[in-house]
């Protein structure tokens, strides 16, 4: 058993451990979810909310899923497997197994959008570009039956290719070289935004709270970003927990991952909501306010393509990033729990993902091939969206908060957290222990009987 351990693969040092699990939390939720939400719920009011629930909700559950990935040392399923053998605890390894698919099939298509504005920046696409034309770039991107096809194929090409590289040539190689130059070309960017004419509305949206925009549907949407952003509900965290360092101080690693990630979240924001103001568009554009507004916050300035060329560059890298780690979950399921090799899983998946993932692609718009069709008022593509991420992930967390509240003994917890005491944070964990036993079930539960009318909050 030991032995089996060892030959386990992992991270190989602190420092990659929060790059990896920080490439992983920043993705397309920070620069393509985040500001089209933020803008279509109202701005600071909705960040308000988001960043209560990432504190109160993400970072206990991303704790939780922590402790029970690195003390067993198991992907996702394996994981309660071995902690509580043969009990329904163990339905929560599934049914992130099956989140993790759901969201893969749209991000795929997503992450495959963000290729292609980097080839069509390239190619001098932009130059010239007006509020109108962006809007019309962006419907024959997504429309097209052919080429989002083609893109989704290449970006499951290259993540998996990263991952048959393994745990630590592929994934820690890659999160520890890209994560910093994404810090470095987001801010560029933001500087060009914020020197916009006009800018100053956009950051006045971003932060102006108005508490009359706060509904039901808002609170839950804003929790079920919570999730998504920081990889949670769905064993991502628990199968990178199950690669982390024996001598990783957890409870920091995760509050330095929550709050770099909530930073990238807002500095993509602030390159957004300025130009959206400076240009006249409208904040609430939906999905496709990234693609419309980026183009036009670079145009007409000197280097401005360069600017657009590296801005879809560092969204590429962290769609990329943030995928290897959802694929990681089923790519680990699969190796461990069913005796086929690392490769054999890989490709699987890819197929998996490309086969469901494209007829996603085909729906993601209402005039797309396969738009008119619609179940419950939605798109296949924003079905597999709002099913992960506003049912599937909370679930998935809430169970995990009862799982660490009411099945797993505090000394455990203590033990695994403080690295058997050689860390001094009693304190810290037992706020940890009362906010995840009470308040995060609590609140989720209230945000779930709120949200399908049981009880009415707002
Ligand atoms: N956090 C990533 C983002 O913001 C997406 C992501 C990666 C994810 N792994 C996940 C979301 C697991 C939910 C669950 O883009």
């Amino acid at each position: 058993m030991e032995n089996k351990i060892a030959n386990r693969q992992g991270f190989s040092s602190g420092l990659a451990v929060f790059f990896a699990t920080l490439g992983s939390a920043v993705g397309l939720g920070n620069i393509w979810k985040f500001p089209y939400l933020t803008g279509e719920f109202g701005g600071g009011a909705f960040l308000l909310i988001y960043l209560l629930c990432i504190v109160f909700v993400g970072l206990p559950i991303m704790l939780s899923e922590f402790y029970i990935g690195r003390k067993t040392r198991k992907n996702v399923v394996g994981a309660f497997e071995q902690l509580k053998p043969g009990t329904p605890w163990n339905s929560i390894g599934l049914m992130g197994v099956v989140a993790s698919y759901l969201i893969m099939f749209f991000y795929s298509c997503v992450a495959g959008w963000v290729y292609s504005y980097v080839f069509k920046a390239i190619r001098g696409d932009f130059s010239g570009i007006t509020p109108e034309l962006a809007n019309t770039q962006f419907a024959s991107t997504i429309n097209s039956p052919v080429w989002p096809i083609m893109w989704q194929v290449i970006v499951v090409f290259v993540v998996s290719a990263i991952l048959i590289s393994g745990v630590k040539n592929g994934i820690e190689r890659v999160t520890k070289t890209l994560m910093p130059v994404l810090f470095i070309l987001i801010i560029i960017c933001d500087i060009r935004a914020l020197t916009l004419p006009n800018s100053s509305k956009g950051f006045s949206f971003l932060f102006h709270i108005d508490f009359s925009r706060l509904t039901g549907p808002v609170i839950l949407t804003a929790l079920g970003l919570a999730f998504f952003k920081l990889s949670l509900g769905m064993g991502t965290m628990i199968t990178y927990g199950s690669y982390f360092t024996k001598d990783n101080n957890m409870v920091n690693t995760a509050l330095r991952v929550a709050i770099s990630d909530t930073i990238v979240s807002i500095l993509a924001g602030l390159a957004i909501f300025p130009a959206v103001f400076s240009f006249g568009m409208e904040p609430g554009a939906g999905p496709g306010l990234l693609f419309m507004t980026i183009p036009l916050v670079f145009s007409q300035v000197p280097f401005g393509n360069m600017l657009l060329i590296a801005f879809f560059v560092l969204s590429s890298i962290a769609a990329t990033t943030a995928m290897i780690s959802m694929v990681e979950v089923p790519v680990a399921y699969f190796s461990e729990e069913k005796g086929i090799s690392r490769t054999k899983a890989v490709l699987i998946n890819a197929v998996i993902i490309l086969v469901i993932g494209s007829l996603a692609t085909l729906s993601a718009d209402g005039s797309s091939l396969l738009g008119g069709f619609t179940m419950f008022g939605k798109t296949l593509f924003d079905m597999f969206d709002f099913i992960s991420s506003n049912i599937l992930l909370p679930i998935g967390g809430l169970l995990i908060a009862l799982f660490i509240g009411y099945a797993t003994r505090k000394d455990d917890l203590k033990n695994e957290l403080s690295n058997n005491g050689i860390l001094r944070n009693r304190r810290v964990v037992d706020v940890f222990y009362v906010i995840v036993k009470f308040i995060t079930p609590i609140l989720l539960i209230i945000v779930f009987l709120n949200s399908i009318g049981v009880i009415k909050v707002s």
